[in-house]
């Protein structure tokens, strides 16, 4: 039977995590590095999913009712895409098996939307694959499930990204795009801790359970940024963007989310010229973004490599969910 490859992209988030999940904007974009889904059909009625770069495999069954035979280790890595192949085999109402590779370019549990890409390609390779027609909203629906049991309580974001790509506000399941319309330059610097998105997601809400005024100021004052730092990427205000990053950064740091790591890797991007720079994603470890100049693009990297990060030289991408071949 014929395999089918679908790919989404990376994303990061260039302000407002955490606050997006208590419903308030985050400013995100889609990035140039992706994962890639190969599906085909079987008849042996089970979900056999080979996570080349997760360096696991595992057998499923294709309902989700049906306990699998795998070690812990392996339900809680593949969990996710066994969700996103079960769901959308019940979606098109199909009783067959499926053999799924994973390939990622995106770094895993760094907070570049690893997770989310993986879902979203799966998704839309498993609909094709089936021949039914699946629109994006139901793409990113799905996924969004597969996300939900990895991540507790999370807020949409990545698998909207993941699914439409391209520069955009995203708030309470509301897209808004942005047309950007000089290049925004951006280094990633990957501490290469690895942690958990759901966990941190928990510890915000926990500290939001035990002061909540308090945290609800914070919460507020990154959706204020957010909504400035949309206009800054609109006019091409890098300066504004950056500045507004780095309060993004202070706000995240008393959410308790930044770490030793990441602070190190902030002040590095800006002593070697970032305009500004802040974490990405959950926090905890994963990457710091620094908003740059083409010139001191280079400087910054090498700065992160020197600090013993690694770094990544990325663009946005306008391209969200799409066929291989
Ligand atoms: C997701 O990449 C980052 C968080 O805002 C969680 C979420 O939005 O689901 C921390």
């Amino acid at each position: 039977m014929s395999k089918i490859t679908y790919s989404a992209p990376g994303k990061c988030i260039i302000t407002g995590e955490h606050s997006v999940v208590y419903g308030t904007p985050a400013l995100v974009t889609a990035l140039d590095i992706r994962a890639y889904s190969t599906v085909e059909l079987t008849d042996d009625n089970c979900i056999t999913i080979f996570g080349s770069d997760l360096g696991i495999t595992g057998v499923f069954p294709t309902s989700l009712e049906v306990s699998p035979e795998v070690d812990p280790e392996t339900l809680s890595v593949l969990r996710p895409i066994w969700i996103s192949c079960s769901k959308t085999l019940e979606r098109g109402n199909k009783n067959v098996g499926l053999k799924v590779e994973i390939n990622s370019e995106i770094p895993l549990s760094v907070g570049l939307g690893s997770s989310a890409a993986i879902a979203v390609s799966t998704v839309a390779a498993v609909g094709h694959a089936l021949g039914i027609s699946l629109g994006k909203e139901e793409i990113s629906s799905i996924a969004f499930e597969a996300e939900k049991a990895v991540h507790g309580t999370p807020s949409g974001v990545d698998n909207s990204v993941a699914t439409f790509g391209g520069v955009m506000t995203y708030e309470r399941g509301k897209i808004q795009y942005i047309n950007v319309r000089s290049e925004v330059p951006l280094v990633i610097g990957n501490t290469l801790k690895e942690r958990n998105t759901g966990e941190w997601v928990a510890k915000v809400r926990y500290r939001h359970d035990r002061h909540p005024t308090v945290i609800d100021h914070i919460i507020n004052a990154i959706a204020d940024l957010t909504r400035k730092a949309e206009k800054a990427i609109k006019d091409g205000d890098l300066k504004s963007l950056g500045e507004l990053m780095n309060i993004n950064q202070g706000l995240l740091y008393s959410l308790g989310v930044s770490t030793v790591e990441l602070d190190r890797l902030v002040y590095i991007a800006r002593k070697a010229g970032a305009y500004g720079a802040k974490l990405t994603g959950a926090g905890g470890g994963g990457c710091i973004i620094a908003l740059s100049t083409h010139e001191k693009q280079d400087e910054i990297a090498s700065a992160i490599r020197k600090a013993k990060g690694e770094p990544i030289t990325t663009k946005f991408s306008q391209q969200g969910v799409r066929f291989e071949k």
